[in-house]
């Protein structure tokens, strides 16, 4: 997956939030709820999808922007 722009490796299976914790970018997306309430997390899909990082797993080859 692409995160801001920089190919990783990670995990089928983990958030979007939660993989890009895990990988320590400088800059996570907001979270507040964790569970998919608030949407203060969505992120962008593709360039064109609005998804929440919290509720959203990663894909192979998507591109998240934030
Ligand atoms: S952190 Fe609240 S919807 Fe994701």
């Amino acid at each position: 997956m692409r995160i801001q722009g920089q190919e990783h490796e990670v995990p089928s299976g983990q958030s979007v939030l939660a993989a890009s914790l895990t990988l320590g970018t400088d800059s996570a997306p907001e979270a507040l709820c964790g569970m998919g309430s608030c949407y203060a997390c969505v992120v962008t899909r593709n360039g064109s999808e609005q998804v929440r990082a919290c509720v959203t797993q990663v894909r192979e080859g998507d591109s998240y922007d934030w």
